[in-house]
C-alpha cells in the first residue's frame, strides 16, 4: 500500500513558495505538483515571476534576493532543507534548466563537446574517453549533424538554433528526471521555436523527463504542455489542464493573454 503510494506521489510539489527581492515581492505563495513525465506551462506577462520560480526551484536566487517562505519537495526531499554541497548534486544530475539565452550557460572559450563532457564527468564520474562519447552520443539525440566533428565546434560556430540543441544537450547531459525551460524558444524565428518544441517532445518521451516550460506565450503551452500554471504578479491565477484553461479561463488575467495571443496571430 506504501509502495503503491509512493508510486502515485508526485515527483515534484511546490508549496507556498515566496521569493522577495530588495523591495519587490517577487513570488508570493505559489503551489503547485508535478507527476512524473508530466509537462507543466508557467505562463504570464513579462515580469510576472517565472524566471525566479524556475530559479528557486533550483535554488539558485543570488542575494540579496532570498526564498522567504515554502517546501520544494522534489523525489521525498525538501530541497530548501538540502546544504549546498548536497545541492550540487541534484542541479545538472536531477534538474536540469535551459535558459533563454544559449550564451549565459555556455562557455565561449570551450568546445561544446568539452563543455558537455565536463558536466558528464562531473557527475556521472566518468573517464574522459567515455565523457567525450556521452557528449557525442547527447549532441546526435539532438540532431546535431556530424557531431563527432561538431563536438570540436565552439558555440558561436552554431547557430542559434543549433545553439538552443546544444543547451538541450547539455541538460540532458545527465539524464536528469526534471528539466526546466526558460523560454527557451523565444529568441528563435517561429520555424525553429517549433522545431525545438518538436525536439523537447522527443527527448521528453525518450528520457521520460518532467518538464516544466515557462513562457509568455500560450500557443506554445497548447502545443507542449498537459497541464497550466498561470501567473500574475507572482501569484498563481489559475491552474488546470490547457485544454480545459484554454478553453474556458477563468480569470479576466488569462482571459486578457488569450486575447493578445488571438491577436498576434491574426496579424
Ligand atoms: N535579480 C533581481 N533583483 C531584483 N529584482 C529582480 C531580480 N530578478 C527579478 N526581479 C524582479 O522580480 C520580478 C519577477 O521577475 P522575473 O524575472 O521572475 O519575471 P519573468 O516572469 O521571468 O519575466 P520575463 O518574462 O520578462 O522573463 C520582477 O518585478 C523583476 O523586476
Ligand atoms: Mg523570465
Amino acid at each position: 500500500m506504501l509502495d503503491n503510494n509512493l508510486k502515485n506521489s508526485p515527483q515534484l510539489i511546490v508549496g507556498n513558495l515566496s521569493v522577495v527581492y530588495p523591495g519587490v515581492k517577487a513570488v508570493a505563495n505559489v503551489s503547485f505538483s508535478l507527476a512524473k513525465g508530466a509537462t507543466l506551462g508557467i505562463a504570464g506577462e513579462s515580469g510576472s515571476g517565472k524566471s525566479t520560480i524556475a530559479l528557486a526551484l533550483m535554488k539558485l536566487i543570488a542575494p540579496p534576493g532570498r526564498i522567504t517562505s515554502g517546501e520544494i519537495i522534489f523525489d521525498g526531499k525538501n530541497l530548501l532543507k538540502l546544504s549546498d554541497a548536497e545541492m550540487v548534486r541534484v542541479r545538472g544530475a536531477k534538474i536540469s534548466m535551459i535558459f533563454q539565452d544559449p550564451f549565459t550557460s555556455l562557455n565561449p572559450v570551450f568546445t561544446v563537446g568539452e563543455q558537455i563532457a565536463e558536466a558528464v564527468r562531473l557527475h556521472q564520474g566518468l573517464g574522459r574517453a567515455a565523457a567525450w562519447a556521452a557528449a557525442v552520443k547527447r549532441l546526435e539525440a539532438v540532431h546535431i549533424k556530424e557531431a563527432e566533428r561538431r563536438a570540436h565546434d565552439y558555440p558561436h560556430q552554431f547557430s542559434g538554433g543549433m545553439r538552443q540543441r546544444v543547451m538541450i544537450a547539455m541538460a540532458l547531459a545527465c539524464r536528469p528526471q526534471l528539466l526546466i525551460a526558460d523560454e527557451p524558444t523565444t529568441a528563435l524565428d517561429t520555424t525553429i521555436q517549433l522545431e525545438i518544441i518538436q525536439l523537447l517532445k522527443e527527448v521528453q518521451a525518450e528520457f521520460n523527463l518532467s518538464v516544466i516550460f515557462i513562457t509568455h506565450n500560450f500557443g506554445i503551452v497548447k502545443a507542449f504542455c498537459r497541464d497550466v500554471l498561470v501567473i500574475n504578479k507572482g501569484s498563481v491565477v489559475e491552474t488546470g489542464p490547457v485544454a480545459a484553461v484554454l478553453s474556458r479561463p477563468q480569470s479576466s488575467y488569462t482571459r486578457k493573454l488569450l486575447d493578445a495571443l488571438r491577436i498576434i496571430n491574426r496579424e
